[in-house]
């Protein structure tokens, strides 16, 4: 790993790697390094990565590596990590819109090894099920890496998810449901359901990332690390897995850990 791995394991939250990092530059950068290194020592194994603003820096890393020839992603099994039912990479507000634009395009990934969400099957509950089990034939994740939304929701794991959840249909909060609006001003209307890659899958990978910034998040990070491990914040769930979670969080999210 590079030198932009940042400061050593933290002690504030037991088991847990937390990078603190000046802002989001060195976020994306330590992100994408953590990829690369999963990639580069498996390189056809599955990951999942996530969309939203939080890892838009990351992408932009990768696809960098990607063109000058550091980084070989054509033989990895990409699983999209969560989608509104009913939309597709066709929808300009699907989240695999997003990734297109964001990485799979500027990045040339279009073969058979991006594994899109089947949001668009006739039999969505069924077609959720294979994803899960798809995951599991290619051995479970190396690598997920995720976001924290501002309910704690972990994909779209929203509150009340079981530890134990698969990949399935799930029903968005308001609170999703808004704060995925306001990324197209408001302008397009968020379906009320989604299909989500589960929390024990999630769980089960052999590493997780969590990437935060902004000091929005700050409230919801500490929540999340801090407070009581409970299905109403389904981030706190990932501390379960000891020094499989590495968290990173830029200097304003991180302001309310002491
Ligand atoms: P964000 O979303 O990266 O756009 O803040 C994170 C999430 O809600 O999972």
């Amino acid at each position: 790993m590079s030198q932009n791995d940042g400061p050593a394991k933290s002690t504030e939250a037991s088991d847990i790697h937390l990078h603190r990092v000046a802002d989001y530059v060195e976020l994306s950068h330590l992100a994408a390094d953590i990829v690369t290194r999963v990639i580069q020592e498996n390189p056809s194994d599955a990951v999942t990565l996530p969309t939203g603003e939080t890892p838009r820096g990351m992408y932009e890393e990768l696809t960098r590596r990607i063109e000058r020839g550091d980084l070989d992603f054509s033989s990895i099994h990409f699983f999209c990590l969560d989608e509104y039912l009913g939309k597709g990479i066709d929808d300009r507000s699907s989240l695999t819109s997003w990734l297109d634009a964001a990485f799979l395009t500027p990045a040339g990934l279009h073969g058979d090894n991006i594994h899109f969400i089947p949001s668009t099957a006739p039999n969505p509950k069924a077609a959720a099920a294979d994803y899960d089990k798809a995951i599991a034939d290619r051995g479970g994740l190396k690598l997920a890496v995720v976001g924290l939304g501002f309910n704690g929701h972990i994909a779209f794991n929203e509150p009340g998810s079981a530890i134990d959840s698969r990949t399935r249909v799930v029903n968005l909060t308001d609170e999703s449901r808004d704060q995925n609006a306001a990324y197209y001003d408001g302008a397009e209307t968020i379906p009320r359901q989604a299909i989500t890659i589960g929390l024990g899958t999630i769980l089960e990978s052999e590493l997780i990332v969590l990437i935060v910034s902004g000091a929005s998040k700050a409230a919801i990070l500490k929540t999340t690390l801090k407070g009581p491990i409970t299905e109403d914040v389904p981030g706190s769930f990932l501390r379960t897995v000891g020094d499989r979670l590495i968290v990173i969080a830029d200097r304003d999210a991180a302001s309310s850990l002491s």
